[in-house]
C-alpha cells in the first residue's frame, strides 16, 4: 500500500484524483462526524460554502435535520450546533441528517470529493478507518490534514502518523511512505503517542480554542484513541454516512 501525507487542501495537485483519501481534522469536525454518526445521524453533508449549506438545508424538512457548524472555532449565529464532537448526542441527533461547515474540515473534504473511495477520520475511530483501508486491500491512500486557514496543524499530522504506524504494524502487504511529510508525521506519532492529550493542548488551534472558552472536554473526547468503530464514508458528493 502506498501512503502519502498532504497537511492542507491547497498542497494537493490540483489534477490529482485519488484512489483513495483520508481526511482529518482532529480538533474538531472529524471527531465530530465520527461521534454524530455513532450516535445514530443519519449522515452528515458537509459544505465548505454557507451560503449553499442554507439552500440544500431549506428543501430537508424541519424535525430531521440539524444545522451544525462554526467559524474560527465559535458556533455560527442561527445554526443548531457549533462543532462540539460532546454535542451530537443521541437524543439530539439520531436519526437526522446533519448540514455541517466548518473552517478547515469541511474545506478538505471539498478538495478530495471526487475521490473513487472517500473516508473521515480522527484519533477516536483511526483502528477502524485504517482495518477498512486494509480490507479493502487498497493501493493508494491519500491523507489530507485539513490545518487552519492553509497552514500546518498539529494534531492532524499526529493522526496522519498514527495511521501510517496502525498500518505498517498489522497491514498485509508491505507500506510504502511516499512523502516526508508523512515520515514527519510518523516521528511526530512516536514522540506524542503516550501523551495525546498533551500535544492537542500544545497545538496552536488547541491554544486557539483555550483561549475562547472551556474545550476541556472536547479536549478529552478528541484525544482517544481507537474509542468508537464508525467508519465515516462519502456515499454521494458530500454526503457522509456510517458503514
Ligand atoms: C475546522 O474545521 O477548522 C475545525 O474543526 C475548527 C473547530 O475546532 O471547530
Amino acid at each position: 500500500m502506498k501512503l502519502s501525507y498532504f497537511h492542507v487542501a491547497d498542497d494537493v495537485p490540483s489534477d490529482l484524483i485519488a484512489e483513495t483519501a483520508v481526511v482529518i481534522d482532529v480538533l474538531r469536525a472529524t471527531t465530530t462526524i465520527a461521534c454524530a454518526l455513532n450516535n445514530g445521524a443519519e449522515a452528515v453533508q458537509t459544505f465548505s460554502d454557507l451560503g449553499k449549506l442554507k439552500k440544500d438545508s431549506s428543501n430537508w424538512p424541519a424535525s430531521s435535520k440539524l444545522l451544525l457548524g462554526e467559524r474560527g472555532g465559535k458556533k455560527i449565529e442561527g445554526f443548531d450546533l457549533g462543532n462540539s464532537p460532546i454535542d451530537v448526542v443521541p437524543e439530539l441527533v439520531k436519526g437526522k441528517r446533519l448540514f455541517m461547515s466548518t473552517t478547515n474540515g469541511t474545506r478538505a473534504l471539498e478538495r478530495v470529493k471526487n475521490s473513487k473511495a472517500l473516508y473521515t477520520m480522527a484519533l477516536i475511530n483511526r483502528r477502524a478507518v485504517a482495518e477498512k483501508l486494509i480490507i479493502e486491500n487498497f493501493s493508494d491512500v491519500l491523507i489530507l490534514g485539513s490545518g487552519w486557514e492553509g497552514s500546518y496543524s498539529l494534531e492532524d499530522s499526529l493522526a496522519a502518523g498514527s495511521l501510517a504506524s496502525f498500518l505498517i504494524e498489522h497491514g498485509p502487504d508491505p507500506v510504502h511512505i511516499i512523502n516526508d511529510e508523512l515520515n514527519s508525521a510518523l516521528a511526530l506519532w512516536s514522540y506524542w503517542k503516550d501523551n495525546l492529550l498533551g500535544c492537542l493542548h500544545k497545538s496552536t488551534h488547541g491554544q486557539r480554542l483555550t483561549a475562547i472558552g472551556n474545550h476541556d472536554e472536547d479536549f478529552a473526547c478528541c484525544s482517544e484513541l481507537d474509542k468508537i468503530n464508525v467508519v465515516p464514508t462519502q456515499s454521494d458528493l458530500g454526503v457522509i454516512r456510517s458503514f
